[in-house]
């Protein structure tokens, strides 16, 4: 068994929403055998209106609506904060795209998939966004079958808020200047709901998020978005709410309507 200590328990809890909700059999596999899966989930939903399940079953459904969208327009993927995203091993649209992943915890990771017997597509590389965003990277990058002239999206699902908010600037905005990423997908927490927290709840969730050593550090407002994705160069700037993804994708609206941003910038006409 691997120890409760060693993993981040905020991306076991993903796997654990997506088999229980999403019916993905892959996150069924790679939680199977964890009986702590869910520790983390279970608490920040008691503690914030089905917080975690509500917003991990959102923000899957718009990024997979994203990468069905766009799928024609790149060749390679490139998940930030990867986690135990399964979407590169379910998801038609990438079937023949090659997938790469970075995670400071890469290496809790792979003893994850090696502990349950579970493959995936997705090339897991260790980077720390903060301190590890240089010419390294990009070369373990095209060790592992990147090719940096090739159209290129990104996806940063449940991890910017993990990340300063001049470092997630600089992530994007190295990758941009080194990569042909022709778009991304990326969501962030509210400014509005989190800083200051609105009300006793959020308050809360914040506090949980330190006590378990995974305080956030960034929020925006959609105006900081809009700006941050001009001056990176995207010309075709989209800004969801997460409430309008809870309605689709589980029919009612318990959260902040306005607690996340999901966003999608992209270089070409969609
Ligand atoms: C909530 S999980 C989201 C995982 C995945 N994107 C998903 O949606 O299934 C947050 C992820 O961010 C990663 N993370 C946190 N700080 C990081 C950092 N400084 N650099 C890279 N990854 C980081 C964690 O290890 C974790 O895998």
């Amino acid at each position: 068994m691997i120890k409760k200590e060693d993993l981040n328990l905020t991306m076991l809890g993903i796997p654990y929403v997506k088999s229980k909700h999403l019916n993905d059999m892959q996150s069924e596999k790679i939680i199977r055998e964890i009986e702590y899966a869910n520790e983390f989930q279970e608490s920040c939903d008691e503690l914030y209106d089905g917080f975690y399940t509500r917003n991990v079953i959102s923000r899957h459904h718009y990024l997979t609506n994203q990468i069905n969208k766009h799928s024609n327009s790149f060749e390679q993927l490139l998940i930030l904060s990867v986690g135990l995203d399964t979407k590169p091993d379910t998801l038609f649209s990438l079937k023949n795209k090659k997938c790469f992943g970075l995670d400071i915890a890469a290496n809790d990771i792979k003893n994850i998939y090696s502990y349950s017997k579970t493959k995936t597509k997705t090339k897991i590389l260790q980077c720390d966004l903060e301190k590890d965003i240089n010419s390294t990277i990009l070369e373990e990058l095209e060790q592992e079958g990147m090719i940096h002239s090739k159209p290129t999206y990104i996806i940063w699902e449940g991890g910017t808020f993990f990340i300063s908010k001049s470092n997630v600037y600089k992530v994007l905005q190295y990758f941009c200047s080194h990569i042909n990423i022709v778009g991304c997908s990326v969501d962030f927490m509210s400014k509005e709901v989190f800083s200051p927290p609105r009300h006793k709840k959020a308050n809360e969730h914040l506090q949980l998020m330190e006590k378990i050593g995974a305080p956030w550090k960034s929020f925006f407002s959609e105006d900081e978005l809009v700006k941050m994705y001009e001056e990176l160069g995207f010309t075709n700037i989209d800004i969801t709410l997460h409430g309008e993804y809870e309605k689709k994708s589980l029919g009612t609206i318990k959260l902040d309507n306005d607690i996340m941003y999901m966003t999608t910038a992209v270089k070409f006409s969609s």
